[in-house]
């Protein structure tokens, strides 16, 4: 049985690679990689995997979870500009899908391991990524 949390944030970024000149990063990063960074309104949805309780009858308590992403994830990137307010990202690329890894990372050190972890990031309408710990 999945079970999921939903919670957004907002966060600022660039993209780019320092060693490129502007116009590669331009290149390969399009606006994302404007010098004067821009925001996202990110959607994170947490899924987990596992048994139901027999007792409860969750798989997890959903306020225990939101609880935790909460204080890993939101309070941590909510308002803040990757690049330069993140030690997370000290030279990592904030990608969605370089965000994802750490959000998995951030909240697989909080889950019990009995249970499978996913995330998915949604960047904008059309972009989205999904990681399961598997890259
Ligand atoms: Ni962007």
């Amino acid at each position: 049985m999945k079970v999921c949390r939903r919670e957004t944030f907002n966060a600022a970024h660039r993209l780019f690679i320092e060693d490129w000149n502007e116009a590669k990063n331009l290149e390969v990063f399009g606006k994302c990689s404007y010098p004067n960074y821009h925001g996202h309104n990110y959607t994170l949805e947490v899924w987990v995997d596992g048994d139901i309780d027999p007792n409860t009858g969750f798989v997890v308590d959903l306020k225990t979870l939101k609880h935790i992403i909460r204080e890993e994830v939101i309070e941590r990137f909510d308002h803040k500009n990757l690049n330069l307010d993140c030690p997370e990202f000290d030279g990592l690329n904030p990608t969605a899908e370089n965000i994802a890894v750490v959000i998995w990372k951030l909240l697989r050190n909080r889950i019990d391991e009995s249970f499978k972890l996913e995330v998915q990031l949604t960047e904008t309408e059309n972009n989205k990524v999904f990681y399961s710990g598997e890259e």
